[in-house]
């Protein structure tokens, strides 16, 4: 019997990436190393980090004036890297947010320490279920930038697209979404993601920031959250994640014979209507983001009798259908989609579902 990880990340991968890493594990390339013991000064590891750069960049058609940039410490450490090199363009410090789940609230906090905040617009109210409204010009044109968060992994929901027309750059953490569909990058004066759902193995971001955005980091800003410093070391001011940067290069190969984003994106839509469309008709099942804003890589539903939860969780484990339950802060269910989650995948988890509620759970 296959196993599906629904898991929000680390997530499951595609399955030839994980054969190419296992082929490659011991030898990489007629090296006679491994890749996780060559050095990040070697030629060998030069090429993946520049093919993992270059397909990104050609696949999202980045303009040149961006710089992709690898961070340590994952999406979470952007939300003290991003006020800490961005805030010194405000004279008052401001940064500006639109609340849409867990993680931007977590997001606003942190850039909280550095500098005053301001919401824009919140969901909190209506349980996070919508991406709200947001009035471009409430935006004070002082503000250093203002921070959305793309796809909501907790919640479920997403941007239909990056916003436009706010009088300052937007930044966008784009963790759950970034190569699962096509976003204008451009449209933002920075997008940044942890590794752990579509790009390789967490605790490293990737971050796209645009030329004139680097240079304004305080003067007390650690050397490695210093945007500028990763510019000017191409990301090798000290030792990288070689393993991560090496599998991103191998996702990005992979998405690049998926036809590119493009399809990838068709992919993901059909998985995610396939869902969508199981939760719409049933009576048992209760989809938790309002219609137009639901999120394709993260469907999050609860069961009309909560009490079926448990049997639900240990059934679908026993089916292979992997970790399904919600975030601890959300409850209910959710089933990630990201691009390693096959069709047949999703197909197995509406069948099982299917079979639970006609069995009365
Ligand atoms: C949208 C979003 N932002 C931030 C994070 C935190 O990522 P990390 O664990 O890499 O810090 C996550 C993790 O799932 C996320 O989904």
């Amino acid at each position: 019997m296959p196993t599906y990880n629904f898991s929000s990340g680390p997530a499951m991968w595609p399955r030839p990436v994980l054969h190419q890493i296992g082929a490659e594990l011991l030898d990489f390339q007629g090296t006679g190393v491994s890749i996780i013991e060559l050095s990040h000064r070697t030629s060998a590891f030069g090429e993946v980090m520049d093919t993992a750069v270059r397909l990104f960049r050609e696949l999202t058609g980045l303009p040149e004036h961006y710089h992709v940039l690898f961070v340590h410490g994952g999406a979470r450490m952007q939300f003290s890297a991003v006020p800490l090199n961005l805030i010194g363009r405000s004279p008052r410090r401001l940064s500006c947010h639109v609340e849409t789940d867990y993680f931007s609230l977590r997001a606003r906090e942190e850039a909280g320490r550095y500098g005053p905040t301001e919401v824009l617009a919140s969901s909190a109210g209506t349980g996070f279920d919508r991406i709200p409204p947001v009035n471009h010009e409430a935006c004070p044109p002082d503000a250093a930038y203002v921070h959305i968060t793309s796809n909501n992994t907790v919640y479920g929901t997403r941007w239909a697209e990056m916003p436009v027309g706010f009088p300052v750059p937007v930044v966008a953490d784009a963790t759950s979404d970034l190569m699962s569909r096509q976003l204008d990058l451009a449209r933002c004066g920075i997008v940044y993601a942890g590794f752990q759902k579509n790009l390789g193995p967490s605790s490293l971001a990737l971050v796209v920031v645009r030329e004139d955005l680097l240079g304004h980091a305080l003067s007390e800003t650690p050397h490695l959250l210093d945007y500028g410093v990763y510019a000017r070391t191409g990301s090798l001011s000290n030792t990288p994640n070689i393993f991560a940067i090496y599998v991103m290069s191998l996702m990005m190969r992979w998405i690049a014979d998926q036809g590119g984003l493009a399809a990838v994106e068709v992919l993901n839509t059909t998985k995610a209507g396939l869902l969508y469309s199981a939760l719409d008709r049933s009576s048992l099942y209760v989809p938790t983001a309002l219609h137009d804003h639901r999120s394709m890589a993260n469907v999050t539903f609860r069961l009309r009798d909560e009490s079926l939860v448990p049997a639900f969780l240990a059934r679908s484990e026993d089916q292979g259908l992997l970790a399904l339950r919600g975030h601890f802060s959300a409850g209910g269910l959710r089933a990630s989609l990201y691009n390693g989650m096959p069709l047949e995948g999703v197909e197995a988890l509406v069948g099982f579902m299917e079979e639970f509620e006609r069995c009365g759970g």
